[in-house]
């Protein structure tokens, strides 16, 4: 059966899928946020995604790594990276705020148990400001070696780090390939 998704051409650009459809309510937790991966190719990507109507309107990330950064600070380095790095040129103004407006960040340590209650804490503002139902995508932009410390913490059950980060209603769990 074919699959109708999104692709790339191989030219720089997305070829939409024929029948296109926007992805479900979600919050993308990003693990390693201020890294070259977050900031080259994760966080771009997201913007061409939005800019090809293909993200949930109902859509926010939030980042997480140990560098002390704001929400601006965050969307500051952001905004260089889709500045440079998205395929959707040029970056118009009135586009990168409403794609920014979902950018947050916490910064955190990823052997830390309170630094995952932060965490959820803020993944419940972000549900009531986004509206993401609950639904949550994991990524980790981390050297490999962090790998099995984030999935043990988010996934062990029912130690209360592990609860209030796994979403009741639909999570995913992605990992970076490696060079
Ligand atoms: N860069 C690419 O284009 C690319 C392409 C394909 C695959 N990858 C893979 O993607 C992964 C990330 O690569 P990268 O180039 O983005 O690496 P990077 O620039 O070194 O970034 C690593 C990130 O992980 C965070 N981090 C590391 N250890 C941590 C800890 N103990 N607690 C909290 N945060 C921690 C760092 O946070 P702080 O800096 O804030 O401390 C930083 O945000 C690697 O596995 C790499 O092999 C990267």
């Amino acid at each position: 059966m074919p699959v109708d998704i999104a692709l790339p051409t191989g030219n720089g650009q997305i070829r939409p899928p024929a029948r296109p459809r926007q992805a479900p309510p979600v919050a993308v937790v990003i693990f390693g946020a201020s890294g070259d991966l977050a900031g080259r190719k994760l966080v771009p990507a997201l913007f061409d995604l939005q800019q090809a109507g293909l993200l949930a309107r109902r859509f926010a990330v939030l980042g997480f790594s140990r560098s002390a950064l704001s929400d601006e600070d965050f969307r500051g380095s952001m905004r260089e990276g889709v500045q440079r790095f998205a395929r959707h040129k040029p970056v118009d103004e009135r586009g990168w705020q409403e794609f920014s407006s979902a950018l947050h960040y916490q910064c955190g340590q990823f052997d830390d148990p309170s630094s995952y209650r932060v965490l959820a804490d803020r993944l419940a503002e972000i549900d009531r400001e986004h509206g993401t139902a609950g639904n949550r995508l994991f990524y980790l932009a981390t050297p490999p070696e962090v790998f099995p410390v984030i999935i043990r913490y988010r996934s062990r059950s029912p130690k209360p780090t592990a609860s209030v980060l796994a979403g009741d209603i639909t999570t995913r769990l992605v990992r970076s390939a490696t060079w």
